[in-house]
């Protein structure tokens, strides 16, 4: 594959890192920065042969099979209509549109100009998730009941960010929509979420967007996604996700706990892991941060969707999903109600009630607890079938 990046920041490095580090047989051929310095350092430091300070150039270079954009959430609009007009499949960043109404729109431009549109949520292709989301397919922990995810940090690392109008909120647009994503998955995506309600505030930063955010998303089988995210966490970058099956449970640590610590004076100064917030001291690293992330797994099932002229796992229709659940809950942290997500394109199920009988103690009980005591008596919490009453055995 081919490829062209638009942007040189931060993300566009971890992209490169992902691409170029190991040794894939994909290439970048471009790269584009709003200014020549910019598009030439990375050009240098990942052997890119050409680079350009325009965005048009670069998009239509010959030797482009798809673009990746890695720009403000601004940009991306522009960027993937310059994609469409182009007929070059695009693979865009986090979150895919400030709002439901721009993402709906990039999701018609891809499906007009008959290109695939990848969506780059990089923590649905984590290691941990991928392994998850097979045991939860699997029956592992039976029907989800409540999957919950977190994404906190200090803030993020460019202006643009802190800008409402540019990024199109705050810590919620920004973070949850990855949460919103990670729990989609788990309770599954052919399951429409129904309605949102949100808590969202200005604690700490001279910002306009919320800086603090917690949400529920309920489905419509009743189970419920949550979200929980914050621009203000002091100690690294926390993402953590929690999933409550009938059958069983998955707690997984991507970041600050992954089972390696290290203690340093700090002479040295090094990286520790993005947005650690200290270099001495017990730290938390993160062995190789672009795979524990998901950036590989990511870009191969994004590639592999291509050349087999299929969608990627996570593509454009999920990346408007999410924006249209990020814009009810930016409405229910003004009203204080839950507020239902409009959906003008829905392809998933449509209507999916909770299917999963009550287990039975014998023909006239329900079965509702099973126990064993420490004194080792096993005992039974039952309910009457007909009656409705409620006994132990
Ligand atoms: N885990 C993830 O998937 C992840 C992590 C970080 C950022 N992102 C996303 O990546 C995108 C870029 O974020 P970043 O962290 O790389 O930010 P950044 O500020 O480091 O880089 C942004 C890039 O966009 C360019 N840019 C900004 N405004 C522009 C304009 N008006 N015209 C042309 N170019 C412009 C900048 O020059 C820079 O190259 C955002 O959409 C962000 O949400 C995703």
């Amino acid at each position: 594959m081919k490829l062209a990046i638009l942007g040189s920041g931060f993300i566009a490095r971890f992209y490169a890192d992902a691409l170029v580090a190991q040794r894939r047989k994909d290439v970048i051929t471009t790269v584009y920065s709003r200014t020549t310095a910019n598009a030439k350092k990375f050009a240098d430091d990942y052997k890119v042969p050409h680079y350009t300070d325009s965005l048009k150039e670069c998009v239509e270079h010959n030797d482009v099979d798809a673009v990746i954009i890695a720009l403000s959430n601004d940009m991306h609009l522009e960027a993937i209509l310059a994609c469409c007009a182009a007929g070059k499949h695009v693979l865009c960043t986090k979150p895919l549109g400030r709002n439901a109404k721009e993402a709906l729109q990039m999701l018609r431009a891809v499906d007009k100009a008959n290109i695939k549109g990848g969506y780059l949520e990089d923590l649905c292709y984590s290691p941990k998730f991928l392994k998850s989301l097979a045991s939860i397919k699997s029956g592992s922990i039976g029907e989800v009941i409540w999957a919950k995810s977190r994404e906190t940090h200090p803030g993020p690392h460019s202006d643009w960010f802190w800008d409402k109008e540019k990024s199109g909120g705050g810590a919620m647009i920004d973070l949850a929509c990855h949460c919103v994503e990670i729990s989609r998955n788990f309770i599954g995506k052919n399951i429409k979420p129904v309605e949102v309600m949100c808590w969202a505030d200005t604690r700490v930063h001279p910002i306009e967007a919320e800086d603090n955010a917690i949400g529920l998303v309920k489905y419509e089988n009743g189970a419920i996604g949550q979200f929980e995210v914050s621009w203000t966490f002091r100690g690294g970058m926390d993402l953590r996700d929690e999933v409550m099956g009938t059958e069983g449970t998955i707690w997984t640590n991507n970041f600050l706990r992954t089972g390696f610590e290290m203690f340093t004076s700090g002479k040295a100064g090094s990286y520790i892991a993005e947005k650690a917030e200290s270099n001495s001291g017990w730290l938390f690293p993160v062995g190789d941060e672009v795979n524990e992330l998901g950036y590989n797994h990511m870009f191969t099932d994004m590639f592999e969707a291509i050349e087999n002229n299929r969608q990627p796992n996570e593509n454009f229709y999920d990346g408007y999903i999410v924006n249209a659940v990020l814009d009810a809950a930016y409405l229910s942290a003004t009203t204080k109600k839950w507020e239902p997500v409009n959906l003008e394109e829905w392809r998933g199920i449509l209507e999916k009630k909770s299917t999963k009988e009550m287990a039975s103690y014998d023909d006239d009980y329900y079965l509702i607890k099973e126990e064993v005591l420490p004194s080792g008596e096993k005992k039974f919490i039952v309910k009457n079938k007909k009656t409705g009453s409620i006994e132990k055995r």
